[in-house]
């Protein structure tokens, strides 16, 4: 498995609930939906697989890893193998295309000399070479979200997470970029997408789960979103 979780519930301060008793298993390579109503405790999903929170009862696997086991000094290392995107993009404004996708790689301190041909090539499979000079504020929203996934890729992630990633697109640009993380999957990667997105999740027939009020209320191998 990729991602196991047993029992996880999650509770914020003042008794909030983002999550409760939540079990699940997610293969190595599956591409799975996430979706559910705001506030349903998508995002703490999310947040709780980064271990940007810990849970506060149950347990979290990913890739083999118990997160109760995972110390705070092999946690960086520990999320390399992970990619994240956001519905915000999060580039560095003052940095160019180029530099935004490097930085993750200098952060990992991989040689200098690898670095340029890997940027590049990422930048080429997500069709952003020739801009790679330009600064974020010069793309468009479309293209700002492949160079966050070229960054979230350039370190070869075994799982790709992406939280909302064409929230603030139109819809063809938002199925470009789905059918990208889509083609990101067939070469082996493991992706969640936490989506809003009704008609894209009912067009590519993958697994979608449904969650509602911190549970999940469905799960369905070739799935819709109907609700
Ligand atoms: N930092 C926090 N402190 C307290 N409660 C929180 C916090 N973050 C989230 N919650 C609560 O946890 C629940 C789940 O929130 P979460 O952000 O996971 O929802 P979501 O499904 O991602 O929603 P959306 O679709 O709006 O992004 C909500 O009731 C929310 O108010
Ligand atoms: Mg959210």
């Amino acid at each position: 498995m990729m991602i196991t979780l047993k029992n996880v519930t999650k509770e914020y301060n003042k008794g909030n609930i983002g999550l409760e008793d939540v079990s699940l298993d997610i293969a190595k390579g599956e591409f799975v939906f996430i979706v559910g109503k705001s506030g349903s405790g998508k995002t703490t999903l999310m947040k709780l697989l980064q271990k940007e929170l810990d849970v506060t009862s149950g347990q979290i696997i990913v890739n083999g890893q118990d997160y109760k086991k995972l110390t705070q000094r092999n946690l960086p290392k520990f999320r390399r193998q992970m990619g994240m995107v956001f519905q915000d993009f999060r580039l560095l404004k003052d940095r160019t295309i180029f530099e935004n996708v490097a930085f993750a790689q200098q952060v990992v301190e991989v040689p200098h000399r690898y670095i340029k041909h890997q940027v590049e090539n990422m930048l080429e499979m997500v069709g952003l070479k020739d801009r790679m000079n330009a600064f974020p504020n010069e793309l468009s929203g479309g293209e700002q979200q492949r160079v966050a996934i070229a960054r979230a890729l350039v370190n070869h992630p075994v799982l790709l997470l992406a939280d909302e990633p064409t929230g603030n697109l139109d819809p063809v640009t938002a199925k470009g970029i789905m059918e990208l993380l889509s083609e990101i999957n067939k070469s082996g990667t493991t992706v969640l997408v936490v989506t809003h997105n009704k008609e894209l999740v009912n067009e590519m027939g993958k697994r979608v789960i449904l969650i509602e009020d911190g549970h999940i209320e469905q799960d369905e191998i070739r799935g819709s979103y109907d609700i």
